[in-house]
């Protein structure tokens, strides 16, 4: 039996989540105003680098000593300028108390349809200068809370969490770049959400988390992180400052009334907060 929370508010205060209760987080942030998702949402680069930097320090009082932080984040072009969004996001966790413990480079299939074509300048002006490759790529970045006690965990629990080593070898875990295919932005559930495929948080929670422990995502989106937790008996808490993904978050999961395909027992629980739709950004959901 599982347990899973639903908090709709703003991830900066993650008060409801007492200190070194957690033990995996896993998010994937907005992309700072992102031309498909987010355009304009924040008034300015530093207002978004401030929301990710409350983050890290919650995500840091909240976590287990020993335990991992993952972040999935990519750099940004808005109009015209890129945003190094992988080294500053990455400073920021340094900052709070992390250490930087791997990249994973997640690259798409060459024909991921929402990348914006900027190679096609060159096609129209075949000489130098006119360089600017399309980006197939996002970053998985690794930040470890001190170090793991590799002996506190029972043997029972150890081995109800063991790893297939040829599902590991097969799909080539193992390195630092990760082919995975990306969820469409059409996709029923998923709909103008940046919804990372289940297999992200699938590798993830299966290699940073054992079974019947909390996994943590800030920025639950459509609750991937949520339903991919259940279905691999964890824990799980997400928080969402957009109170309108909750009847998504609840049929994704498996808890609308319909479907019920995993163990009764296990629960939903939902807090709304008072600062629910607050983004302390420019465009605020209604
Ligand atoms: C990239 S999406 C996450 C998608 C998610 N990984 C999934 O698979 O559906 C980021 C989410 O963060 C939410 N969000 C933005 N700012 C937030 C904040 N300050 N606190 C909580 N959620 C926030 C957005 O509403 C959006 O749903």
């Amino acid at each position: 039996m599982s347990h899973h929370k639903l908090i709709i508010g703003n991830a900066m205060s993650m008060q409801e989540i007492e200190n070194e209760s957690v033990h995996l987080m896993l998010t994937s942030p907005p992309y700072f105003n992102a031309p498909f998702d987010y355009k304009d949402q924040y008034h300015n680069y530093d207002q978004y680098l401030n929301v990710l930097e409350s983050v890290a320090k919650e995500v840091y009082r909240v976590l287990k000593d020993g335990r991992i932080a993952v972040l999935n984040i990519d750099d940004m072009l808005v109009n015209g300028d890129k945003f190094p969004i992988v080294s500053h996001a990455t400073k920021i966790f340094v900052d709070a108390g992390f250490r930087y413990r791997d990249r994973i480079i997640w690259e798409k299939p060459d024909g991921y349809l929402r990348i914006s074509r900027r190679s096609g300048v060159m096609l129209q002006n075949p000489y130098p200068m006119y360089f600017y490759p399309d980006n197939l790529l996002e970053s998985i970045l690794i930040f470890q809370k001190g170090k793991f006690d590799y002996k506190s965990i029972p043997k029972d629990v150890r081995e109800a969490s063991k790893i297939d080593t040829k599902e590991f070898s097969d799909n080539k875990w193992y390195m630092t770049l990760w082919e995975m295919t990306n969820v469409l932005p059409n996709s029923e559930l998923e709909k103008d959400i940046a919804a990372f495929p289940q297999e992200l948080p699938y590798r993830i929670i299966k290699l940073f988390s054992y079974v019947g422990e909390t996994v943590l995502d800030p920025f639950v989106g459509s609750g991937t992180t949520m339903k991919v937790a259940r279905n691999l008996n964890r824990n799980s808490i997400g928080i969402e400052i957009n109170e309108t993904l909750i009847p998504i978050i609840k049929k994704k999961m498996g808890f609308d009334e319909q479907i019920s395909f995993l163990d009764k027992d296990d629960k939903l629980e939902i807090i709304i907060r008072n600062d629910k739709n607050e983004c302390h950004c420019k465009n605020q959901w209604n």
